[in-house]
């Protein structure tokens, strides 16, 4: 196991009827602006607990939040934030709006052009207003970790960023704001959560035999509650053990001090950047064709995850690991989400067009060892076509 430094300040509310501790959660002085998405917040009720929890405190709101928040979108969030010496931002929504409040809370103490902090993937941020959120959509785990991806639409330019200062003060996780998702956005959680895992545990051994075996549980949650999940109607346990392994997916804890891929997300980005797929959707086409493609160096991890998660404990090694990334695939199928290029229509120009964006963004490098440069991208990609 390497060394690390493992830091995670986010306090988790979890369960039914916890919108109502946000009247303590929140500073009492606090002269609040909520922010959200489209329409869902509302509709469902959600905003209505929102507003009373906050009772007489100084509350603005922003609405209009897009998945896939743009910078120039959040720009009007910041300027409100200022015009109205506002010091507190709760965040109502996926990861999206949460995202958004984290870009909100480092541009309002920034000074200079508020894309430097994407430019510099997040050093340049030195300070942020503090922010809570309350999660509507598991998926991201944005709720419980510092990182946000912003789009500059003007450009397709999708960048993360990450910080030790946009860490939420609180999240809270009430597993019935679920109830209200389309079917489409429960897949996209499943699949989402599952390749954040992946992305950090399907690398190479390091010995980190807490980090694999809690990788794995996560994993093998998400197989299991799956059918649940994507059921006609809603339960409580499903939704629930979702919503706390999304969040456990990418909270800092099953990462620390393992190697770490990110490539199948890097080139996805790309892929939502310019064909606006969903965030999920453009990991399941990459994360397969990624596997085979790195089946050599992910040698060792590709058996122990076929075996531990999928229970593929024989047959040659190849057949192993060519069984191994087939359950994956089928994992992705099964909830209704296509794992191919084709499927959105695209063919040989895209492959074209998502290297030239990689390169223009730096990508180049990228996995685990490195070694990702734009020959392996095409490779990948011409794999997921
Ligand atoms: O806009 P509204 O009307 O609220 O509708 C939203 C949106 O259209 C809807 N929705 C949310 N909660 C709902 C609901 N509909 C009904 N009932 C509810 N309870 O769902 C739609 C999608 O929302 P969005 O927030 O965009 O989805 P998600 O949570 O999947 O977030 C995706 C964004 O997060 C980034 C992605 O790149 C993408 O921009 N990511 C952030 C990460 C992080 N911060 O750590 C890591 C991830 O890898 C990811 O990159
Ligand atoms: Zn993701």
């Amino acid at each position: 196991m390497l060394n690390f430094d493992f830091y995670n300040p986010t306090r988790i509310v979890f369960g039914t009827d916890t919108i109502a501790t946000l009247a303590e959660l929140v500073p009492h002085d606090a002269r609040v602006l909520i922010l959200f998405g489209g329409a869902s917040a509302e509709k469902t009720g959600t905003l209505a607990e929102v507003r009373k929890a906050l009772g007489a405190r100084v509350v603005h709101e922003f609405g209009g939040i897009e998945p896939n928040p743009s910078f120039e979108t959040l720009m009007g969030a910041v300027a409100q934030v200022r015009g109205e010496q506002l010091d507190f931002l709760l965040a109502v929504g996926g990861g999206s709006v949460i995202d958004g409040a984290k870009f909100v809370a480092a541009a309002a103490h920034h000074e200079g052009d508020p894309w430097n902090i994407l430019q510099t993937g997040g050093a340049s941020v030195t300070s942020a207003l503090p922010f809570g959120t309350v999660l509507t959509l598991p998926a991201t785990g944005s709720e419980m970790n510092n990182g946000s991806v912003i789009t500059l639409k003007a450009s397709h330019t999708k960048l993360p960023f990450r910080s030790p200062h946009v860490f939420p003060r609180f999240s809270v996780l009430d597993p019935t704001k679920t109830y209200s998702l389309p079917q489409k956005q429960l897949a996209n959680g499943l699949v989402d959560a599952f390749v954040h895992i992946v992305e950090q545990y399907l690398t190479y051994p390091v010995h980190a035999l807490a980090q694999d075996r809690f990788a794995e549980g996560l994993l093998q949650t998400l197989v299991e509650i799956a059918p649940q999940v994507m059921g006609e109607t809603a339960d409580y346990t499903s939704r629930s053990n979702l919503m706390w392994t999304a969040t456990l997916a990418l909270n800092g804890l099953i990462g620390a001090g393992v190697p770490q891929d990110w490539a199948t997300h890097m080139i996805g980005h790309e892929l939502t950047a310019l064909y606006d797929i969903d965030h999920a959707r453009t990991l399941a086409i990459v994360l397969p064709a990624l596997l085979h493609v790195q089946r050599d160096k992910k040698r060792q991890k590709l058996l122990q995850y076929g075996e531990r998660v999928w229970g593929i404990a024989s047959g040659s090694e190849e057949q192993r690991i060519d069984a191994t990334i087939e359950a994956t695939r089928n994992f992705f199928e099964s909830v209704g989400i296509p794992t191919r290029l084709s499927a959105y229509d695209l063919a040989a120009p895209a492959v074209a067009a998502v290297l030239a964006q990689l390169e223009s963004h730096g990508m180049t490098a990228l996995g685990e060892h490195g070694d990702v440069d734009l020959a392996l991208s095409r490779t990948i990609l011409e794999t997921a076509l």
